[in-house]
């Protein structure tokens, strides 16, 4: 796609990213000596509702942040792609393209050369005619806290190489492009969720997105208008998909719709949920079963609150999935529990984990009036259990990727 936004709107302020581009081409100058070619910036997300639904063709709700990686770019055309991270003193990365494997020494890494590089191998297995490039990457998306800052980084690295290419690809080709290097390049076996959150967002919107088709429309969600705040709470516990976990639940999900004889747990309904939790042996299956048809539910509720006016109504229904998180589907970790308690204790309309799990961030949805109070309450918990002291902040959301310079 070509221009600064497509679909994706022109982000949370126009201020901001032309400060932050420049930022972006002069870290680009100091390490490679010229200008770049352009700056182009994604962002991370929190999600709303609609938790480990993604790789089970079902229903997710999520909202971009404001925090964004930007990737300062030029062309090469000698089929080396150089990397560089103003975040982390690790010098620039070098790679020969013609050498890129899936999981090969990059991928296996692990570390965050693996991300830009696994999207520029998964653009050329699609078969796109794409060159080296130079890359300077900055970003203000916390790492490791469960807000994207992974596909935040494959994305804006995709919006680079797909203008620098001139290939023109719609934010959902992008988006696939980037879930497919991260599957099979770096080799963690993520949805499709961050990566369309990042690409397609809107400012003041949740999208509501079917996993199956791709499917979306933007649902208006501005909280202040209605008095109120969508706080986000870090726990700075680290949370790492690559651990064997996350594939655990995917394959127990999958296990159980080999056993219901569905595509996938999307086409099991609500209704017949009973029925078929019956037919199901193993206990464990039973609960990953009952957490994905349950939670599709709790999206579908979500998006009839909404539209009905009613933000207020979705703190229950955000508190219920979080105990299917914690219960069923066993995910959540001490720390996310304490957020989601203290917070409800001292007020909250409603609160739950974000994202995978297993450390990482929490929502947290607050009366403007007892924001503050809130998240006295939540520290004060922490504290009183010996936790490091969490990061708040409130979820305003912002636009999806975009060209910023
Ligand atoms: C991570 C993955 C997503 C999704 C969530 C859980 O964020 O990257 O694809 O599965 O966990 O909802």
């Amino acid at each position: 796609m070509t221009g600064t936004g497509g679909t994706s709107g022109t982000g949370t302020g126009d201020t901001t990213d032309a400060v932050d581009a420049a930022r972006a081409a002069d870290g680009f100058r100091e390490v490679y000596g010229p200008a770049p070619d352009g700056v182009w910036a994604a962002p991370g997300r929190v999600n709303l509702i609609g938790e480990h639904t993604d790789y089970n063709d079902g229903f997710v709700m999520p909202l971009a942040l404001p925090h964004t990686c930007r990737v300062a770019a030029a062309r090469r055309d000698d089929g080396v792609l150089r990397l560089h991270s103003g975040e982390i003193g690790s010098g620039v990365v070098q790679l020969d393209l013609d050498t890129l494997e899936p999981r090969g020494p990059v991928g296996d890494r692990g570390g965050w050369a693996a991300y830009p590089a696994g999207v520029l191998w998964s653009l050329r297995a699609h078969g796109y005619r794409v060159g080296g490039a130079d890359l300077h990457i900055e970003s203000t998306v916390p790492v490791g806290a469960g807000l994207s800052s992974s596909a935040a980084l494959e994305v804006a690295t995709a919006f680079a190489l797909d203008e620098l290419n001139a290939l023109e690809l719609t934010p959902e080709e992008i988006a696939r492009i980037c879930r497919h290097g991260e599957n099979d390049f770096v080799g963690v076996p993520v949805g499709i969720m961050d990566q369309m959150a990042s690409a397609c967002c809107t400012a003041g919107h949740a999208l509501h997105l079917d996993t199956r088709d791709l499917t979306q429309r933007q649902v208006p969600f501005d909280l202040a208008a209605r008095g109120l705040r969508l706080l986000v709470v870090d726990t700075r516990v680290k949370h790492a998909l690559g651990t064997g976990a996350y594939a655990e639940r995917r394959a127990g999900c999958e296990a159980g719709a080999a056993a219901l004889g569905v595509r996938a747990l999307r086409d099991v309904p609500y209704e017949g949920l009973d029925e078929a939790l019956a037919r199901l042996d193993d206990p464990e299956v039973r609960r990953l079963v009952r957490h994905v048809v349950t939670e599709n539910r709790r999206v579908e509720e979500t998006i009839r609150l909404l539209d009905a006016g009613d933000p207020r109504a979705i703190g229950p229904v955000l508190t219920a999935g979080h105990a299917s998180l914690r219960d069923d589907f066993a995910v959540s970790c001490p720390e996310l529990d304490t957020v989601v308690e203290s917070a409800n204790a001292a007020g909250a309309l409603g609160a739950r984990m974000t994202g995978g799990g297993f450390g990482g961030s929490a929502i947290v949805l607050v009366e403007d009036a007892v924001a503050e109070r809130v998240g006295t309450a939540v520290a004060s918990a922490f504290a009183a259990a010996g936790y490091r002291e969490p990061r708040v902040f409130e979820a305003v959301p912002g636009g999806g990727a975009r060209r910023t310079g």
